[in-house]
């Protein structure tokens, strides 16, 4: 058969991410059935609060460089096995692309040729397909089926947890322009909401330096303060919380379960077992417009994650990321067991395009709803943006609308609304 991508080179290069950590950017080039000569690109994102069960980032581990962060070895894959296996495939293939792929690394994890290795060339190779189709990579990705919907932006405009060194313990405080009709409607709302949270944090002597997403990271009395000021500023938009403007958590909980079965949160050192802890989120729901709460239970705690289903799921969205590492083994008994209703989607916690569709699919079939997201550490690429109104997904986080790593996604997402 034609190859519709024939891949004549493979190159990665080891870059910088947003956190100045070092990551993987891989090139594919191919020639089209035309004979056209063209090159798809990708990089890959990393972590902070990693889940257990994420595909392996392999890095170099050693300490005289960059912290052992290094990954001149996933490089080296790429350049190496990789290219040598793939060279004459057809990029266009995704899953035979993707199988050879899972097929050199040969372990369950992706520890071998390393998960960032591997998504690089595997998304890279269906930019260059797309490339060499002609198509924006939204329509190769998504075919007739692409931006029936369009992905609502969840904005992550005040940092905790593992993404700032201030004392909230919550990792993410999300806005969400459930309101508006159109997503730039939604974009204007949700930085009109920005900028009046960082007045009114000036105004009271809060810190406006941000965290590692964007968003906002001062130190609060307690939590619960983010929430208040995140409706002020709704408020002095002109806009109704709740209605307007709704509010996402991401608690992150697995980054507080403690040996012991309770919940151990380090900066407020405060225990909750699982039970104070649902009733603190029912208590939260209620006083605020929360929609949305990520990781509420930790990745190993299914106890924890039925009750919370049984009590919040009919009203919140509850959204598994470390728990299921977007995974379709582990969605699939999560749908099971009756635990959360939604998926968080990251593609470098799966390690190929392939996987990372059919978790997306799985979810889907199970009504489930999709959120497309970034990472902590990020680079320029905006993949995930395309990916997002291919698989028509409900939802796409990329941080605050703040600093070019995380607007690079709002601003193609924009692209593709008028494309
Ligand atoms: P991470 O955080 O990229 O640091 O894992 C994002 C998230 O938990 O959703
Ligand atoms: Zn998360």
């Amino acid at each position: 058969m034609q190859k519709l991508a024939e891949i004549l080179d493979i190159f990665a290069r080891e870059i910088f991410d947003s956190r100045g950590n070092p990551t993987v950017a891989a090139w594919v080039t191919v020639r089209s059935a035309g004979g056209n000569v063209v090159t798809g690109t990708a990089s890959v994102p990393s972590g902070a609060s990693t889940g257990k069960y994420e595909a392996v980032e392999l890095r170099d581990g050693d300490e005289r460089r960059l912290f052992g962060r290094g990954c001149l070895k996933a490089v080296g894959n790429v350049n190496g096995l990789i290219a040598k296996e793939l060279c004459g495939h057809d990029a266009a293939d995704q899953r035979t692309i993707d199988r050879l792929l899972r097929e050199l690394d040969g372990t369950p994890n992706k520890s071998k040729l390393g998960a960032n290795a591997m998504l690089a060339v595997s998304l890279a190779c269906a930019d260059a397909a797309a490339k060499a189709l002609g198509m924006p990579l939204w329509r190769y990705l998504g075919g007739v089926q692409a931006k029936r919907t369009f992905p609502k932006p969840m904005l992550n405009v005040i940092n905790g947890g593992a993404h700032a060194g201030n004392n909230l313990d919550v990792q993410e405080f999300m806005i969400v322009p459930v309101g508006a009709q159109t997503f730039w409607n939604a974009m204007d709302h949700a930085v009109t909401v920005y900028h009046n949270l960082k007045r009114i944090l000036a105004e009271r002597g809060l810190s406006t330096a941000v965290g590692d997403e964007g968003g906002f990271a001062p130190n609060f009395r307690r939590d619960e303060d983010a929430l208040s000021v995140i409706c002020d500023a709704i408020e002095a938009s002109g806009l109704k919380p709740g209605s307007d403007v709704a509010i996402a958590l991401d608690v992150a909980a697995s980054e507080w379960a403690g040996e012991d079965g309770n919940y151990h949160l380090p900066k407020a050192k405060k225990v909750y077992t699982p039970q104070q802890l649902i009733r603190r989120y029912r208590y939260l729901a209620s006083l605020y417009p929360i929609i949305s709460i990520e990781d509420g239970a930790g990745e190993d705690d299914a106890t924890m994650w039925e009750t919370l289903t049984q009590r919040m799921g009919r009203s919140t969205m509850l959204v598994g990321d470390d728990l299921f590492v977007t995974n379709a083994e582990r969605l699939q008994r999560g749908i099971e067991t009756g635990i959360a209703n939604a998926v968080l989607v990251k593609p470098n916690q799966a390690g190929t395009l392939t996987e990372t569709l059919e978790t997306i699919a799985l979810a889907q079939r199970n009504n489930y709803r999709v959120i497309l997201s970034h990472r902590s550490g990020e680079t320029a690429d905006t993949f995930i943006s395309d990916l997002a109104c291919a698989v028509n997904a409900d939802y796409i986080k990329s941080g605050a609308p703040c600093r070019a790593e995380r607007t690079e996604k709002y601003n193609r997402l924009k692209a593709i609304y008028n494309d």
